[in-house]
């Protein structure tokens, strides 16, 4: 049996927060289907923020509701506060995803408060979750920024790994490590990876990476060194957050998923389909910069999930 490895979809969501091109919910959801179809069954389907904020998800009640009915699709969201949390929790989502910066200055042009504030209001999501009878939602909390920050640069390992401590005591189910710039290399990833996993006492972490400056791969061979064994990624390496300066996509989905299948880890997703998806995407999309490595070479004849061993 091979070892498994998250891959959680985030293109219908860190993916379009950019893109200027308003998908409707039908197409939002056809992403999905498609992503699940294709064995990858996390998916981030939308953000509760508000449609003044980032017009492209005035739809996420639809489509979290369409994304809850869809067979096999483990759904979450992003949520930018507790107003955000209350709004996804109606929908009875598996796993809702908090997200706050260890840049202070990210965080205050991100979410138009300090990452203090941000913490406590944390506190406040964990509190109304819990008060809430049936099902129990997972919280995901996301550090962004935490490799550096195209606002005010360097940012502490040190205040990373508190940052990460503090959200796993309050009760965060995954923590989610975003290099939401691309500033990390390999080494600075394996090394803050080590760290914060060897203080959230047993919780599962996972990495969000973006291929700002070509290292995205580099970086998930150095997590998965570590012992992070979830990546986010957008389909085409689409993806970046409004806010900050200078951002550009995630790590493609198809690259990551045949990277991972090629060093032997099960994925669950099948990469050929996932091309096609990715197409079908593009035609949505045509004014957007697609990325990925497969899409435009395809897959060799030695890609390991096509030979029996
Ligand atoms: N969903 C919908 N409406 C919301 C909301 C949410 N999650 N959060 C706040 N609002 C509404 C408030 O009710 C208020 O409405 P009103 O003007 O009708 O009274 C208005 O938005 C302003 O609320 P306020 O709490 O003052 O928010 P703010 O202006 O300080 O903005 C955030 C804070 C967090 C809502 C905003 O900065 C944000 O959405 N940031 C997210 C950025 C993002 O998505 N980045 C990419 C992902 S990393
Ligand atoms: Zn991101």
């Amino acid at each position: 049996m091979r070892e498994r490895v998250h891959v959680r979809e985030v293109g219908p969501r860190d993916g379009i927060q950019m893109v200027k091109t308003i998908l409707s919910s039908e197409q939002k959801l056809a992403w999905c289907r498609g992503m699940v179809a294709a064995g990858i069954v996390e998916i981030e389907a939308t953000s509760f923020v508000p449609p003044k904020v980032i017009p492209q998800f005035a739809d996420a009640d639809e489509v979290a509701r369409g994304a809850m009915a869809i067979k096999g699709c483990v759904p979450s969201a992003l949520v930018p506060n507790l107003r955000g949390a209350e709004r996804a929790f109606t929908f009875g989502l598996p796993q809702v995803n908090y997200v706050l910066s260890a840049s202070e200055e990210h965080n205050l042009a991100n979410v138009r408060r300090s990452t203090e504030e941000s913490l406590q209001d944390f506190a406040r999501i964990v509190a109304a979750r819990d008060e809430r009878n049936g099902r129990r939602i997972a919280l995901g909390a996301g550090i962004a920024t935490a490799f550096g920050c195209t606002i005010s640069g360097a940012v502490s390992e040190t205040r990373v790994v508190e940052i990460a401590v503090r959200l796993a005591e309050m009760g965060a189910d995954e923590i989610i490590v975003a290099d939401t710039v691309g500033y990390g290399d390999p080494g600075q990833v394996h090394r803050l990876m080590k760290a914060v996993i060897g203080a959230v006492g047993g919780k599962p972490v996972a990495c969000h990476f973006h291929d700002t400056r070509g290292l995205g791969l580099a970086n998930v061979t150095a997590a998965l060194e570590a012992g992070v064994r979830a990546f986010d990624a957008s389909l085409g390496g689409l993806g970046g957050c409004p806010f900050a300066p200078g951002a550009t996509g995630n790590i493609d989905t198809e690259d990551t998923a045949f990277l991972l299948e090629q060093l032997g880890f099960d994925t669950g997703g099948d990469v050929e389909a996932l091309v096609a998806l990715r197409r079908e995407i593009e035609g949505w999309l045509p004014n957007e910069r697609f990325a990925g490595a497969i899409a435009r070479a395809g897959l060799p004849k030695t890609y390991r999930a096509k030979i029996s061993v």
